[in-house]
């Protein structure tokens, strides 16, 4: 298994994968745009045998004039499940950030799963729209370095991120 950054090449086993791990939500647009646009993202893929079998994305975004990472889609092969590839596709995603000197990060995703990497509720940063109250948990943050530095305000996305029915 290797981790390397997306290229557009991998979009069409990206059309393959997302619609077998999303059978309610098309989220294809999205990757696309991160795929091909001008948004400063951190695009990995996870590769077994030459196929593509997972993707992860981290945008970077700010708050308060601090870069963050917004961790949005990931993505596993439903073939490959529970082989530890989102967990390594996160933690390969973790290590780049950081010689990045990106040091917080940011999912609106489900607790059960993102705990495992650190992540807990956030409530001094934003998200770019309004959540229904149920979703609160959902919106949570982690931080890859020291963690000392507190942030808060919105969340400031780029445009592809600017589509109120993503954030709820
Ligand atoms: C979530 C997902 C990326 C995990 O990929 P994976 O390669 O199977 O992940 P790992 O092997 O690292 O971890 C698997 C573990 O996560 C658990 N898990 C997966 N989704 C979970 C969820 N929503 N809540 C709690 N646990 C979850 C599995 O049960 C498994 O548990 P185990 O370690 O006790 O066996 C994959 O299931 C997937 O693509 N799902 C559909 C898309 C999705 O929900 N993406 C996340 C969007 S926020």
């Amino acid at each position: 298994m290797i981790f390397r950054e997306s290229t557009t090449e991998d979009l069409k086993s990206l059309e393959r994968i997302y619609p077998a791990a999303f059978p309610d939500e098309d989220l294809l647009p999205v990757v696309r745009s991160l795929l091909t646009g001008s948004v400063d993202v951190l695009s990995l893929v996870a590769e077994d045998n030459g196929k593509v079998v997972g993707h992860v994305a981290f945008t970077i975004c700010s708050v308060d004039a601090v870069y963050v990472g917004l961790l949005a889609p990931l993505c596993v092969d439903p073939a490959q499940h529970k082989q530890g590839i989102g967990s390594a596709l996160v933690s390969e995603g973790f290590k780049r950030l950081q010689e990045r000197a990106i040091d917080k990060v940011l999912v609106l995703g489900d607790p059960a799963y993102y705990s495992r990497f650190g992540f807990a509720s956030e409530r001094t940063i934003r998200a770019p729209y309004p959540m229904p109250e149920e979703w609160a948990d959902a919106w949570q943050s982690v931080s890859l370095g020291t963690g000392l530095e507190q942030i808060e305000g919105p969340l400031i996305v780029p445009v592809v991120w600017q589509d109120p029915s993503l954030w709820g």
